[in-house]
């Protein structure tokens, strides 16, 4: 599928540079360099003595070792591990053991980072262009909203093009097929939806009535009835970050328990056929399941072999011969991709005028 130009089908799907995207979890990011391969480039993560993060093209130009393999931190430079020159945190050399000064053409990348209530997020595009207003309100995200608790459980990857992740988590349909019987009691694919949308924020909301609630979901929302009333909102902010919002109302029960849970993912491509998906959680009760995230990546993994095995059919048979047939239930997911590929032709417009 083509729009303005751009090819968002998924498999092959295009993404903007110019955005802010999840690139680890704060608690990942240390005073250990660590190497992540996003958007087709090596990154080294780490910190500074202050606790800043830092993220720099993970490659030194001098006979281009890795800054990550072995590399060690001398203060707030790294230095690499070959023959020992080190970069300070915007990524300039600033000593060569062997003699010389330091000019640019031995700089690395260094990448804008911007750490928000448990994540950092990275500027995958031009420096000239960042843009902090583009990071999801966090608050709404419920990462860092007041009475709402996070926790920060899951890198999952997928060996599949990042859309396909993306629009997964607001096609609710699959729960009572993909995931028979973990999620729901088999309805919610027929049940109506409202889909709204704000900004790039799109919303499929399903309202259930006395519904029969599946074990692991009572476990992990610490219910302690087996019907409720749920709320069922899945939420997209195009490009890459997407909610998963259970709010419950337990039946039968006198004190009318509520809970407000969120499965916040944020998508990162890591290259044009995989990603990598970071899975943190916000409910407005403190988590009592010790085993929450290992539930949840047992759940999650059914999604992301079903998604690679369906990449894996559509590179073996080419985009031509592997079309898609959209029915009315992918609306959230036609219209996040009518906006990625706004954004992502709004990008190439802003360089087409640059030149
Ligand atoms: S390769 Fe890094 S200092 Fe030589
Ligand atoms: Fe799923």
């Amino acid at each position: 599928m083509i729009i303005n130009g751009v090819n968002m089908q998924p498999g092959a799907a295009e993404y903007p540079r110019n955005h802010w995207y999840v690139a680890a979890f704060s608690t990942e990011v240390t005073r250990e360099p660590m190497h992540r391969a996003l958007f087709g480039e090596h990154i080294v993560f780490y910190r500074t003595e202050e606790g800043d993060p830092v993220a720099l093209f993970d490659r030194c130009p001098h006979r281009g070792m890795r800054l990550s393999n072995g590399g060690k931190l001398f203060g707030n430079m790294i230095q690499c591990h070959y023959h020992g020159i080190r970069f300070n945190e915007s990524g300039r050399a600033c000593l060569i053991p062997s003699g010389g000064t330091p000019t640019s053409a031995l700089s690395v990348r260094s990448y804008p980072l911007k750490e928000i209530g448990g994540w950092i997020w990275i500027w995958a595009g031009e420096a000239s262009q960042v843009d902090e207003s583009l990071i999801p309100d966090h608050s709404d995200l419920g990462l860092t909203a007041p009475g709402f608790h996070a926790y920060f459980g899951l890198v999952l990857e997928a060996n599949s093009n990042y859309l396909f992740s993306l629009e997964n988590l607001v096609d609710a349909t699959h729960i009572s097929f993909l995931h028979h019987g973990l999620i729901d009691d088999g309805n919610v694919a027929a049940h109506p939806y409202i889909c709204q949308q704000d900004g790039v924020r799109i919303s499929m909301i399903r309202e259930f009535k006395n519904e029969t609630i599946a074990p692991m979901v009572a476990r992990a929302m610490g219910l302690k009835s087996a019907r409720a009333d749920r709320t069922l909102e899945l939420i997209s902010y195009a490009p890459n970050t997407c909610v998963v919002r259970q709010h419950f109302v337990e039946t039968g029960d006198a004190s009318q328990n509520r809970r407000d849970s969120k499965l916040v993912f944020g998508i990162t491509p890591t290259g044009p056929r995989s990603c990598i998906q970071f899975v943190a959680m916000a409910n407005d009760y403190e988590n009592t399941h010790p085993d929450i995230f290992d539930e949840l990546r047992h759940l999650l993994m059914e999604d992301v072999v079903a998604l690679d095995d369906i990449q894996n059919l559509f590179d073996q048979l080419g985009q031509d011969r592997a079309p898609e047939v959209a029915v009315r239930s992918d609306e959230g997911a036609i219209r996040t991709r009518r906006l990625i590929a706004a954004q992502v032709a709004d990008e190439r417009n802003l360089a087409v005028a640059a030149q």
